[in-house]
């Protein structure tokens, strides 16, 4: 009678609910059909960039680095380097010595020698390379115009300027010592260069971190905006401005339209706000925030702590995701963030995790899919080897990400087997050896 109907009525209830997430859910999931349409896209964005005649309106920049060749391994000297830009702001001094590499003993016992040299060394003119991990139009290897702030920075006045003489003028200011600014280094440049100085089949940089960005070895005919045909060039792709255009559209959500309606920098970097770290976790939000909404989550009960920007960072994502913890863990992590959790919420929550990290993983995959096959068109190959070195948080401590980009990429550029390497703190090392590659060409020039 009466029993035997609530049951049914609740088992309904159930039953709706759940094919509502699961619609939800659907909405991140993209078939190979789209994830080949984004990079056929992206190819066409790429072309803008390189071209004369659209790269001024083009989202993907395309930026000229002058890094025009990878190390030789006869560099030498000590540099300093500077890297803003990822989570923290770094001063390294990098010594570079051509030749042999020494057994671990020399080494640790050169690095106490070194750091105590590094004490009295303000006399030095240290010739730096300075890590800078933004958009900056070139126009030598020591000169970059700031295009604009990305990842939530802003500091006035910047954009338009450029960023080696910010950083000239501020030494000069504070007369204490003098530098030798030698080169200004994208993260995903001095990524390649470190990857490259170990295996030399290195010619692309990738960044799954705080934000996303590629760059890669194009062919100098190829890159118009550029004078001379001879030769390579990095270039540093600005790919996370991808989508900026609207191309991407018809897949974003109403999630993502929500994250880029908040965030500091409104309408940019598209691509990069469906790929990287620092948004991931806020997409997540969004949908809960939705699912609650809808009486699906949290008994219905919106906290403040769902309600604060940033919370998911990409650490707890991972640890959310990660397949060696139990149910039970995933509700304390979420209690650790302040949300009281079900069993059954945490599942869900879990669930969406996975969704959108899937989605950024197919969708980077999917980006470099493109730039790996245009290299090898460039080479006039049937098929390319080719190495990917990679950096970032989301790459590294992602459960999942890796993984499921290389298989994307495996999958949308058959014709390309690429190796990713994993470059330990590339962009720091990289703009050293780029300033020490500088340093050489000029000495060269000199003779
Ligand atoms: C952002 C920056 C880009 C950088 C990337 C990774 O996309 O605009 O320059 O390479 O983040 O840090």
């Amino acid at each position: 009678g009466k029993g035997a109907a609530l049951v049914t009525a609740w088992a309904y209830r159930l039953a709706d609910q759940t094919r509502q997430i699961a619609e939800t859910l659907e909405e991140f999931r993209l078939t190979k059909e789209q994830l080949l349409e984004v990079k056929k896209r992206m190819r066409t964005e790429i072309q803008n960039g390189l071209s004369l005649a659209t790269q001024s309106t083009a989202t993907v920049k395309m930026l000229p680095t002058y890094v025009r060749s990878t190390p030789d391994g006869s560099e030498n000297g000590d540099f300093l380097a500077l890297d803003l830009g990822g989570t923290n702001f770094r001063v390294l001094l990098v010594k570079i010595r051509s030749g042999k590499r020494r057994t671990l003993f020399d080494h640790i016992v050169h690095c106490i020698s070194d750091f105590l040299d590094y004490m009295g060394m303000k006399n030095a003119r240290l010739p730096l390379g300075f890590t800078f991990s933004f958009p900056c139009r070139q126009t030598s290897l020591d000169a970059g115009i700031l295009v604009n702030w990305t990842k939530g920075f802003k500091a006035t006045d910047c954009e338009g300027e450029d960023v080696v003489n910010l950083l000239r003028e501020g030494i000069k200011r504070r007369e204490e010592f003098d530098l030798d600014v030698v080169a200004i280094v994208n993260d995903t440049v001095g990524t390649m260069m470190t990857c490259a100085y170990e295996e030399p089949t290195c010619e692309v940089g990738l960044i799954a971190g705080t934000g996303s960005n590629a760059c890669y070895m194009e062919e100098m005919r190829n890159i118009e905006t550029v004078d001379g045909a001879d030769g390579r060039m990095c270039v540093n792709m600005e790919w996370g401005a991808f989508g900026d255009n609207g191309c991407l559209d018809d897949i974003r959500t109403k999630y993502d339209d929500a994250v880029d309606d908040l965030s500091l920098n409104a309408g940019k970097q598209k691509y990069e706000k469906m790929c990287s770290g620092m948004y991931l976790g806020e997409i997540v939000r969004n949908i809960l925030i939705d699912l609650t909404k809808r009486g699906f989550l949290f008994r219905g009960q919106i906290s403040e702590t769902l309600k604060t920007r940033g919370i998911f960072e990409t650490k707890f994502l991972s640890q959310i995701e990660s397949d060696r913890l139990a149910l039970l863990q995933v509700r304390s992590i979420l209690q650790h963030l302040g949300l009281d959790s079900t069993c059954d919420d945490s599942i869900i929550v879990k669930e969406v995790c996975g969704a959108v990290s899937r989605r950024a993983a197919q969708l980077c995959g999917a980006g470099m899919a493109a730039v790996v096959d245009k290299i090898r068109e460039n080479r006039a190959l049937d098929h390319l080897d080719i190495t990917v070195g990679v950096d970032g948080t989301l790459y590294k401590l992602h459960p999942h990400f890796s993984r499921i980009m290389h298989q994307t990429v495996k999958e949308l550029a058959p014709n390309c087997n690429v190796t990713f390497l994993l470059s330990e703190d590339g962009s720091g090392k990289g703009a050293a050896l780029i300033t020490a590659v500088g340093c050489r060409l000029r000495q060269q020039e000199q003779k």
